[in-house]
C-alpha cells in the first residue's frame, strides 16, 4: 500500500481493523502487518507557529539531551518549573533495580500546594483556575486563583482541626465538585497524603482501600449526580464504615440535598465547618520525596495496590508533560473530562494543569447528558483549547453521527488527546476530522496510574501522528521492547515484545503503599533493570510505538483497568458459584467486554435469575464499571492436567476465534469435548435471537 500523507484537508475513508491484542499475534510480521503504519498526519498549521516544541529537530534533540545529559536537563527544568523552598543537592539518585529506591531532587524542600495554588494567587490573582459545569449544565462556578487559594487555606485548617497532620492520609470519595479538588490540594498544603476513591466503586471496595490506606478520615458529600442518575455516596460511605474501624471523622458536603444517616460524634457537615475556618494557612514544608498521594489500582492478582508517588518528581512531571504534550500556553483553557478519582484526573485536571497556572475545566457530567453534544457544548461555551477524553467516549459519540458535533462552534480548539486505551483508527479519524476539523493536532497519550504522566505521546508541532500509534518517547523516558519469553532487548525497528522502560523517570510510582515487595515483584524484578509496564508493544519500522494491549490478566474495560482475579472474586461469592474464570474479548464501544465462564456448585439449580444474580453482585462488590457483557454458566472450564484454567482457549471462544485453538493436548482428559461444548455455548449466547 503507498504511504499516505495528510496535511489537513483530504479526508480518508480506510477501513483498518484496531491492532491486535498480543496474544493474537504469532509473529513480529503478522503483528506489524495489521498496523496501519503507512498512514501518515501531519502537524496542523495552526499549531506549527506557536508551539514549544516546534520541529521534530526541536524533539530530538531535547530528547537526545534528556537521555544523553540527563541530570543537567532536569536539574534545569526543576529550578525553571517547580518553586522551591529549599533548592535540591542532588538531581537522581537509587535505581529501580535491585531495591527500587528511585530518588529525585534529593532534599530538595517544597509544598506542591505552594506551587499549584499560591505562587499563581500572588501573580494572577484574578485568572480563573477552575471553571466547574455540573451535570445539569445550568450549574457552573468559575473560580479564580485568589478564591482557590482562599478555599484551600479554609479547607487546610478544618482539616488540622478535625486533627490532620503531616503523613497521615486522608480518603475521599467526592463527585467531580470543587470541593474534591480542594480537599486534594489542602492535603499536599498540609503533608498529608490524599486517597481518591473513584465515586462510582461500591462499598466493598471503598471499604478495602479505606483500610488499606489506614485512613482516619474520610471526606464524602450526600449524593453524587452524573448523567440525572443520583449516586448515594454518603450511604455507600456508611456502609463501607461499617468495617473501618480506623475512621473516626466522616467530612459531608451538601450537593444533591437528600436525606442521609447521621452518626453523631463521627460525621461533621464540611461546608458549615468551611464557614468558620480562617483563609490563612500556613504551608508545610516537604521534602522532594515526601509521598504526595496514592492511587488504587488493580493488578493481575491479589488486592488493588496503592500506587504511591512522590511530590516533587511527580509534580514536575506532569506539569512538563502537561504543558509540551498539551502544548499549554497562558490563556489557554483546558478540558479533561476524565473523572478525578483516575490518574487521569489527578494529573491532567489537577496538578499538571495547576502548576502551570492554567485554567482547568471540572466536569461533573457524561458525555450522552442530555444528548451527544454536550462534549462540543462544553467546548463552544468555554472556548476551550485543549481537551482530553478516552477512545471509549469517541466510540460511543460516533454511533449518534456528526450532526452533534458539527452544529457547535470548534474553532478554540487547538490539541485532541485520548488516553486510557488503544485507539482504532476509525475512532481517531474521527476524531481528527469531525471534531478537529482537519486542523487540531491529536495526541494519543499512553501512560499509567503507575508512570504518574505521559510517557509515549506525540507532541503537537513536533511529531507526525499515525492513527493508532502513540508515537514516541517523552522527554527522559527510553522504552525498550524486550522478547516477552527470553528478556533481551530486541533492538532495531519491527520487532514485537513486551514494553519495558531503561530508566528512572520523575514521575515514576516510588512503593506501593505499605508493600513495597509488590513495586519489586510486579514492576521491577520480571526484567532485572527495567520498569515492566505489562503491555505488548510493536516499534514499527519508522520507529513508532504501537501498544497492542495488556500481556497480564488485567482487563481494560472503557479504558478502565480491571483485574480478571478481582471480578472473579466478586462471581464466586454468588452462594451458588463454584469456580469462575473472566477474560476480556473485543467490544466495538468499550474496546474489551468481559466474558465471564462460570461454573456452579452441584446442588445449586440454575434458574431463569441466576445470570442476573451474579450480574448484581459483580455491580455490588466492585461497581457498575466492571458489570459482565456475558455470563456463561458451564458444567466445566478447560484446564491442563494440574488443573490450571486455560485462559488462552477461554479468551479465543469469548472472541470467537475458535478457527485455530491452537495446541490443546495440554487439556485433560475429555478436554476436547468440554472446549467443542463451550464453544457451542458461547455462540449461542452472543448470537442475537432472530426475530
Ligand atoms: C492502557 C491510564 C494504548 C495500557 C492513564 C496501560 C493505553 C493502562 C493508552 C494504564 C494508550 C493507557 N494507548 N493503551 N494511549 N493509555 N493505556 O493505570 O494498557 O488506568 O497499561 O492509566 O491503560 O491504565 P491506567
Amino acid at each position: 500500500m503507498p504511504r499516505t500523507e495528510h496535511s489537513g484537508s483530504p479526508s480518508v475513508t480506510r477501513e483498518r481493523s484496531p491492532p491486535p491484542s498480543i496474544e493474537h499475534v504469532d509473529t513480529i510480521a503478522q503483528a506489524a502487518a495489521a498496523l496501519p503504519v503507512d498512514e501518515v498526519y501531519n502537524i496542523s498549521l495552526q499549531n506549527k507557529e506557536r508551539c514549544h516544541i516546534y520541529s521534530m529537530e526541536c524533539y530530538e534533540q531535547m530528547y537526545h539531551r534528556s537521555i544523553k545529559d540527563s541530570d543537567n536537563f532536569w536539574r534545569d527544568i526543576a529550578m525553571s518549573t517547580l518553586r522551591w523552598l529549599h533548592p535540591f543537592t542532588k538531581v537522581q539518585g537509587g535505581d529501580m533495580h535491585p531495591e527500587g529506591d528511585v530518588s529525585w531532587f534529593i532534599n530538595g524542600k517544597l509544598n506542591v500546594c505552594d506551587n499549584c495554588v499560591d505562587r499563581w494567587a500572588e501573580v494572577a490573582p484574578e485568572r480563573i483556575a477552575i471553571i466547574w459545569e455540573g451535570d445539569d449544565p445550568q450549574h457552573t462556578q468559575t473560580i479564580t486563583y485568589k478564591a482557590l487559594l482562599n478555599r484551600v487555606c479554609k479547607f487546610a485548617n478544618m482539616l488540622k482541626r478535625l486533627g490532620v497532620r503531616r503523613y497521615d492520609t486522608v480518603g475521599i470519595y467526592m463527585p467531580m465538585i470543587p470541593e474534591t479538588i480542594y480537599a486534594m490540594l489542602a492535603c499536599a498544603r498540609l503533608g498529608a497524603i490524599h486517597s481518591v476513591v473513584f465515586a462510582g466503586f461500591s462499598a466493598p471496595n471503598l471499604r478495602d482501600r479505606l483500610i488499606d490506606a489506614h485512613c482516619k478520615i474520610v471526606i464524602t458529600a450526600d449524593q453524587g449526580i452524573r448523567g440525572g442518575k443520583i449516586i448515594p455516596l454518603k450511604n455507600i460511605m456508611d456502609e463501607a464504615l461499617k468495617e473501618c474501624p480506623l475512621v473516626d471523622t466522616c467530612v459531608v458536603f451538601q450537593h444533591q440535598g437528600q436525606a442521609i444517616n447521621w452518626i453523631e460524634g463521627r460525621d461533621v457537615w464540611g461546608h458549615e465547618m468551611l464557614d468558620g475556618m480562617r483563609p490563612y494557612c500556613p504551608l508545610e514544608i516537604m521534602d522532594s520525596e515526601d509521598l504526595l498521594f496514592m492511587l488504587y489500582t488493580s493488578g493481575s492478582t491479589g488486592k488493588p495496590k496503592g500506587i504511591a508517588h512522590s511530590s516533587a518528581g511527580y509534580l514536575l512531571y506532569t506539569a512538563l508533560t502537561f504543558k509540551y504534550v498539551f502544548d499549554f500556553h497562558p490563556g489557554d483553557i483546558h478540558a479533561c473530562v476524565a473523572d478525578v478519582g483516575w490518574i487521569t484526573g489527578h494529573s491532567y485536571i489537577v496538578y499538571g494543569p495547576l502548576c502551570n497556572g492554567a485554567t482547568t475545566v471540572v466536569f461533573e457530567s457524561v458525555p450522552m447528558h442530555p444528548n451527544p453534544s454536550r462534549y462540543w457544548q462544553l467546548c463552544e461555551r468555554w472556548r476551550v483549547s485543549q481537551f482530553y477524553t478516552a477512545p471509549t467516549a469517541i466510540r460511543a459519540l460516533m454511533i449518534h453521527g456528526t450532526e452533534w458535533v458539527e452544529n457547535h462552534d470548534l474553532s478554540s480548539l487547538r490539541v485532541l488527546g485520548t488516553v486510557g486505551e488503544p485507539i482504532n483508527p476509525e475512532a481517531w479519524r474521527w476524531y481528527y476530522e469531525v471534531v478537529g476539523k482537519s486542523r487540531c493536532d491529536i495526541v494519543d497519550t499512553y501512560w499509567q496510574t503507575e508512570t504518574g504522566g505521559h510517557m509515549l505521546t506525540p507532541l503537537p508541532g513536533a511529531i507526525k501522528c499515525k492513527p493508532g500509534s502513540a508515537t514516541r518517547p517523552f522527554f527522559g523516558v527510553e522504552p525498550v521492547i524486550l522478547d516477552s519469553k527470553t528478556g533481551k532487548p530486541l533492538h532495531g525497528n519491527n520487532v514485537n515484545g513486551v514494553l519495558c522502560f531503561r530508566r528512572p523517570w520523575p514521575g515514576m510510582m516510588r512503593t506501593v503503599y505499605g508493600d513495597h515487595e509488590r513495586l519489586l515483584n510486579v514492576y521491577l524484578r520480571p526484567y532485572p533493570g527495567y520498569y515492566f509496564t505489562g503491555d505488548g508493544c510493536v516499534r514499527d519500522k519508522d520507529g513508532y510505538y504501537w501498544i497492542t494491549g495488556r500481556v497480564d490478566d488485567t482487563i481494560n474495560v472503557s479504558g478502565h483497568r480491571l483485574g480478571s482475579a478481582e471480578v472473579e472474586h466478586a462471581l464466586v461469592q454468588h452462594k451458588g458459584c463454584s469456580e469462575a474464570a473472566v477474560v476480556g474479548y473485543p467490544h466495538s464501544v468499550k474496546g474489551t467486554g468481559l466474558f465471564c465462564f462460570v461454573t456452579m456448585n452441584g446442588d445449586y439449580e440454575v434458574h431463569a435469575g441466576t445470570t442476573k444474580e451474579l450480574r448484581d453482585i459483580v455491580r455490588k462488590e466492585i461497581g457498575p464499571i466492571a458489570t459482565p457483557d456475558y455470563i456463561l454458566i458451564t458444567p466445566t472450564l478447560p484446564k491442563t492436567r494440574s488443573g490450571k484454567i486455560i485462559r488462552r482457549l477461554l479468551r479465543k471462544i469469548a472472541a470467537s476465534e475458535t478457527d485455530s485453538l491452537g495446541d490443546l493436548s495440554t487439556l485433560g482428559e475429555g478436554g476436547d469435548q468440554v472446549v467443542h461444548t463451550l464453544i457451542q455455548e458461547a455462540k449461542k449466547l452472543t448470537t442475537p435471537p432472530t426475530k
